[in-house]
């Protein structure tokens, strides 16, 4: 089973406002809500690929509920674990006329860290070795910043197999216990390793760091360029498809998805590849709201090159 977690989870509220403008009335032309969250999103796009996933998630209020609600609707297992407050609703405003897309995201509610630990006891309760376990996005105020860390630990005591995608401090704790793979884009590999990446050659070699200290695999996302995916014993480049830009947002949670259902399907390292690439290109098609069918993405799979760099 693929286990995504979401501890910092959001109700993703999209409006179309024409020429939207601040400091003034603005009417919404169309409104529609969609859970959200970094391991939620995940979730999404494995079952659109037509694989099985839990989500579980810190969850708070009636938007919480109607977040878990949602995603049973799409034949995502859930486990929340609920705690005091609201859930967060994060508001996208998209103006289709001046082409501006405007994000007021919420902090979300304050987390015990006691919930996280209860979370992450429920977690091990039904976990079974070779079990993927997927951790990704931001820690809610209130946890600190070593909790991947310590899901890492105790996920791969238990025998699962661990990915991670995060920022910042959370991802640099979390990347010393020893994720089997990461997936930081260009910028976070940046701050992560603390150096300046131009080159790929730069770029294979703060990741081959990071491998030396006990991560198996990180896939490197490089926006439109594409990616770069290092483990001991090769460099390989998949280069962006070029393909019409409908939203960028989430694409790198549709690579993670690709990457752990190729994992739990026991696909080659060139399918786990090419289903990584092909389900990028195809989120960045879609509007952004939805992820992308799982005809898109087979429909993209002949597109994708790879070039072996090492
Ligand atoms: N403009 C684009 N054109 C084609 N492919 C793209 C484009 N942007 C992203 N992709 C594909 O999606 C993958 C992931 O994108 P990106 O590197 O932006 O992830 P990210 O920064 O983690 O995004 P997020 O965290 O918002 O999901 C890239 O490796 C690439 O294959
Ligand atoms: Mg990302």
């Amino acid at each position: 089973m693929i286990f995504t977690v979401t501890l910092n989870p959001a109700m993703d509220k999209t409006v179309v406002i024409e020429r939207f403008a601040p400091d003034a009335v603005n009417r919404v032309q169309q409104m529609r809500t969609d859970p959200g969250g970094k391991g939620v999103n995940v979730s999404k796009v494995i079952v659109r690929l037509g694989g099985e996933s839990v989500a579980l998630a810190l969850a708070a209020g009636r938007t919480g509920e109607a977040i878990g609600d949602a995603l049973r609707q799409m034949g995502i297992g859930t486990d929340f674990l609920y705690g005091p407050g609201e859930t967060r609703t994060n508001l996208k405003i998209v103006d289709p006329v001046l082409r501006q897309n405007t994000d007021i995201n919420e902090p979300g509610p304050q987390t015990a860290p006691e919930a996280a630990q209860a979370l992450l006891d429920r977690l091990l309760h039904r976990l079974a070795p070779g079990d993927i376990v997927v951790l990704a996005g931001s820690l809610p105020r209130g946890l600190p910043a070593d909790t991947y860390a310590v899901w890492t630990r105790a996920c791969r005591a238990a025998g699962a197999r661990v990915f991670l995608d995060a920022d910042g401090e959370a991802l640099a704790l979390g990347t010393a216990a020893g994720p089997e793979l990461i997936k930081p884009n260009g910028d976070e590999l940046a701050r992560l390793t603390g150096r300046d990446l131009r080159t790929h050659a730069e770029i294979a070699q703060a990741a081959r760091a990071l491998i030396v200290r006990g991560v198996e695999r990180v896939v490197v996302s490089l926006g439109a360029e594409g990616a770069l995916f290092v483990d001991a014993a090769s460099v390989t480049y998949g280069p962006g498809i070029p393909v019409p830009v409908g939203s960028t947002v989430g694409a790198g949670d549709s690579v993670v998805a690709a990457l752990a259902l190729a994992a739990a399907r026991g696909m080659t390292q060139e399918e786990t590849m090419r289903l990584a690439m092909a389900a990028g290109a195809a989120n960045v098609m879609c509007s952004g709201t939805q992820p992308a069918s799982r005809e898109d993405v087979e429909a993209l799979l002949p597109r994708v090159t790879l070039v072996k760099e090492e």
